[in-house]
């Protein structure tokens, strides 16, 4: 087995195919229903990685095949305020497991937070995949945070529900107008959409020992070179408060052109002062109204949520939101990382 740092900016064009490869491999062991993502999306992410994410990459090919069987991605995140943490995520093809694949990618991993000066180690699991809840138990992680992907058959979608939601909205629009935003924000409104952007830090976290990110205009264009990256739209729906012109709550979906008949739902926020009045339910049903009316072609519409998250999951379970992948975010120290690493592995 050979250890290789990926150049993810930079690879050859059979590098990115083989990467391709092995990711659309484990991406349809998770998801077995959901169509492969095509090498040049792919390399696009690889590519548009925000900096300040502190993004690598490393792989290992089976030098007797020359064929790329796991890799690793590890972050090491460029902020002052997120400068004790990495996170992580191996992950090795089903036929080369437990034979010390993952351990060997954790070893890198180890040495990488080492080096950056990181106590803390991020990861996650999948409900699917119980072999990712037991590797990351075994090297000492807890649980910090359950959540799931959810989704939404725009079939089941409940219209009654959707009409009456904008109904209550249109009765708001004497305080708040709706607006959009379509592809890249506009730089003259960057500053308040880095501070409209800070409630996402409200989502509950669990026991994660995570500090709340800092937007800075800086920041939000690079999550957005990287979220547009490979030709996706988005829509970002905001409600503006018309008596101060604040920006108090926001909605935003991304249309990849490999996946038309997939909606994703990113970030939904309202700022707490402006919570209880129907805003968000307003903005999730403005939003899946203008899809039903100009993407005919979407079927269904993927998010990620804390499953304590009870607010959000309330509006999306009454839209139809059904779980989908049961995900768990997991933590270990440094320290007890590496003292299951320097123990001898037990069977594998
Ligand atoms: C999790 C994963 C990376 C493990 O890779 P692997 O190459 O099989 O792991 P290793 O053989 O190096 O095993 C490392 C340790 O975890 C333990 N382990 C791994 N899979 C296990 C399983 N299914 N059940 C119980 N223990 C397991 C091993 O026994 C070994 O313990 P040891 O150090 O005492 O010998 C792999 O199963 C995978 O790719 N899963 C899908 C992606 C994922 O869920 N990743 C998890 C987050 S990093």
């Amino acid at each position: 087995m050979e250890i290789n740092l990926f150049d993810h900016q930079a690879a050859d064009d059979a590098a990115y195919a083989a990467y391709n490869t092995l990711s659309n491999t484990l991406r349809a062991e998770r998801l077995p229903d959901l169509p492969p993502i095509p090498v040049v999306e792919q390399k696009g992410r690889l590519q548009s990685m925000p900096p300040f994410m502190g993004y690598s990459l490393f792989t290992v090919t089976d030098k007797h095949t020359q064929t790329m069987i796991a890799a690793t991605e590890v972050s090491v995140p460029q902020m002052a305020e997120n400068a004790h943490m990495v996170q992580f995520m191996i992950h090795v093809l089903p036929a080369y497991r437990r034979q010390g694949t993952g351990r060997l990618l954790l070893g890198r991993v180890a040495e990488l937070a080492q080096g950056n000066g990181r106590h803390l180690l991020l990861s996650s699991s999948y409900g699917n995949i119980p072999a990712g809840a037991a590797f990351l138990e075994r090297m000492g992680a807890s649980r910090g945070l359950e959540t799931h992907t959810n989704r939404l058959n725009l079939a089941d979608l409940d219209r009654n529900l959707l009409a009456d939601w904008l109904a209550h909205g249109a009765a708001l629009t004497t305080e708040f107008a709706l607006g959009l935003w379509v592809g890249p924000y506009p730089e003259e409104e960057l500053a308040n959409i880095a501070q409209l952007m800070d409630v996402m830090n409200q989502q509950p976290r669990g026991e994660l020992k995570t500090a709340d990110i800092q937007f800075t205009p800086e920041r939000v264009r690079e999550l957005q070179a990287a979220s547009l990256s490979g030709g996706v739209e988005s829509w970002t729906l905001y409600a503006r408060e018309r008596q101060t012109g604040e920006l108090v709550g926001y909605t935003a979906v991304y249309f990849s052109p490999n996946r038309p008949e997939q909606m994703s739902q990113g970030d939904t926020g309202v700022f707490p002062a402006y919570r209880g009045r129907g805003l968000g339910r307003w903005l999730k049903a403005a939003m899946l109204d203008k899809a039903l009316r100009e993407r005919p072609e979407v079927q269904y519409v993927l998010t990620g949520n804390a499953d304590s998250n009870a607010p959000m999951l309330k509006i999306n379970h009454d839209l139809g939101f059904r779980p989908y992948l049961p995900q768990t975010i997991w933590q270990v120290d440094l320290e007890t990382l590496l003292a299951y690493l320097h123990q001898a592995p037990s069977t594998s």
